[in-house]
């Protein structure tokens, strides 16, 4: 049904003036998820992630390490691929704004709004916080500081103009015509407000500090980090060549995962970037939530960041990828505490889904030759789990395709529920002498809820899954979702030895 749909999911590119921490992971391993699941489900993804380089913060950060902005891009920028080989992400394209193909699109992009008339030089004259990278308005200061509380600057030089006022009906009619395009719907709501209160033009080049890229037949000029780092969104695709294979077939079905703080600049300035330049707006952009940490604000000064190394060797990626998903609504705020990691390490994982798995595959070991066991005829109880299992699918999708992560997880961990239920009714272990036959529809009806069960979870804790498929003996050739109608435990078939592939977490040993 949904073959060959092509699906393009985005992170934000990552500044690399900070280092790799939870706040980052997080849009991330939820691209992740989205990107194998579509995958799964039969539809052709991209799933582009990368850093951002330019910009007056680099340069600053550059030289007080006493680097070349490059050197020190390149130090950072591997910080993030390592953070995403240990959260398991499993990202087709990773761009950096430094490449060639990426000042080439870029220097592309701008000579287009150009031609069409939509940039003019200027001077500008007002506050500019180098933090956020942003321009604010006088009666956006709060106590003389930007919004967000960091330091702004007064700045006033000759800039090249982005004609933003001439496009607030434009856009208002993009949202209007388009109610999804900006998710959860609070923050459609915030954007439609602020386009309706009225557009300034937008300031898109500097000439204060040289680290970006060169405003084509203008060098002293440098494109303005934002307009810089949204265009990775196409270069990525090959623009301005638009007529390729990957631009033609993606770009049309691009969903931009992005933070709550970021909204505005993908939500306005970006789609009217690319209506200015004569191509689609985004599809979908949904923004997420903030998370803190133990009660506070992760800052640098706190250093209460949490790198994802430490994240991973304290609670493993899969458990870290669970939490992170299932905590909370994706479009809410959160906080990360130690505590309520072990919670659902210990609770959903180790002790729901962990040892159902473990139960049943032991008793299978034992009890049926380490093989898969022959069903005789199915009861009502045996066909409506099996009937649950395989309903989730519809389900999560239906989830998935609202970014609704938590709902998702929430509905497979309603059968795994059922499923241990089931055990606890069936006794298996009393049936090993009373009914042996019955035994063995009632493991069969098991080992099939987990075949159905690990394939639905391999895209939230993909290391787990593909453990327990192994100890399913499920081939590499019938993973995906179409495999959960497809392909049902074949009877006969060895199992290796069970192993725990959710393990308790044990206080002492890891702190
Ligand atoms: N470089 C820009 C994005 C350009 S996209 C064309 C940028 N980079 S960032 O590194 O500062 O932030 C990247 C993402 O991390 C943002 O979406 C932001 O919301 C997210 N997070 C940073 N701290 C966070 C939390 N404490 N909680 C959740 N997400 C957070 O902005």
């Amino acid at each position: 049904m949904t073959a060959d749909r092509p699906f393009f999911v985005t992170t934000p590119i990552y500044y690399v003036n900070d280092t790799p921490h939870l706040g980052h992971a997080y849009p991330t391993v939820a691209a992740d998820v989205l990107a194998r699941f579509m995958r799964l489900d039969g539809r052709r993804v991209k799933f582009l992630t990368g850093t951002d380089e330019h910009g007056q913060k680099v340069e600053r950060s550059a030289q007080a390490l006493g680097l070349t902005p490059l050197q020190f891009a390149d130090r950072v920028s591997a910080a993030f691929r390592e953070m995403d080989r240990l959260l398991d992400i499993s990202y087709d394209d990773y761009i950096r704004t430094t490449e060639e193909r990426h000042v080439r699109g870029v220097q592309a992009l701008w000579q287009e709004l150009e031609r069409r008339g939509e940039i003019y030089l200027g001077r500008f004259a007002g506050w500019y916080c180098v933090r956020d990278e942003a321009f604010y308005d006088e009666s956006e200061l709060v106590d003389g500081k930007a919004p967000t509380g960091a330091e702004v600057e007064w700045l006033e030089e000759e800039n090249y103009f982005f004609r933003l006022s001439a496009w607030q009906d434009r856009l208002l009619a993009f949202y209007e015509a388009n109610p999804d395009a900006i998710a959860p719907r609070s923050r459609r709501n915030e954007v439609i407000s602020f386009v309706r209160s009225g557009l300034n033009d937008l300031s898109i080049s500097r000439t204060s500090f040289s680290w970006g890229i060169p405003v084509p037949g203008s060098p002293e000029h440098v494109v303005y980090v934002w307009l810089d780092a949204l265009a990775n969104y196409i270069t990525a695709l090959g623009y301005p060549d638009t007529e390729n294979a990957e631009f033609s077939s993606f770009w049309s079905s691009v969903l931009h995962i992005v933070g709550k703080d970021i909204v505005r600049f993908h939500a306005v300035y970006w789609p009217a970037f690319l209506m200015a330049a004569g191509l689609e707006p985004p599809c979908r952009i949904f923004a997420h939530g903030w998370w803190t940490v133990e009660g506070e604000k992760m800052s640098k000064s706190l250093g209460n960041g949490i790198p994802p190394d430490v994240l991973v060797e304290r609670y493993g990626a899969d458990p870290a990828r669970y939490f992170l998903l299932r905590e909370l609504p994706f479009g809410s705020d959160g906080d990360f505490s130690h505590r309520a990691v072990v919670g659902r390490l210990n609770g959903d994982l180790a002790n729901d889904f962990g040892n159902l798995a473990q139960r049943v595959l032991v008793m299978i070991n034992r009890n049926c030759n380490a093989s898969v066991p022959e069903p005789g005829e199915l009861q009502t109880a045996d066909t409506s789990l099996l009937g649950g299992a395989r309903g989730l699918l519809d389900i999560v999708r239906g989830h998935i395709s609202e970014q609704s992560f938590h709902l998702a997880l929430e509905a497979i961990w309603r059968v795994v529920g059922e499923a241990n239920r089931y055990v606890d009714e069936q006794a298996p272990w009393a049936l090993s002498r009373s009914d042996p036959a019955r035994m063995r529809t009632v493991l069969y009806t098991l080992g099939e809820t987990l075949r159905r069960l690990a394939l639905l979870v391999q895209p939230f804790v993909p290391g787990a899954a593909r453990k327990l498929l192994d100890q399913l003996s499920v081939s590499e050739t019938a993973r995906d979702f179409a495999a959960l109608a497809d392909a049902p435990l074949v009877p006969g078939t060895r199992l290796p030895k069970p192993e725990a592939i959710f393990p308790r977490f044990v206080e002492e040993a890891a702190r």
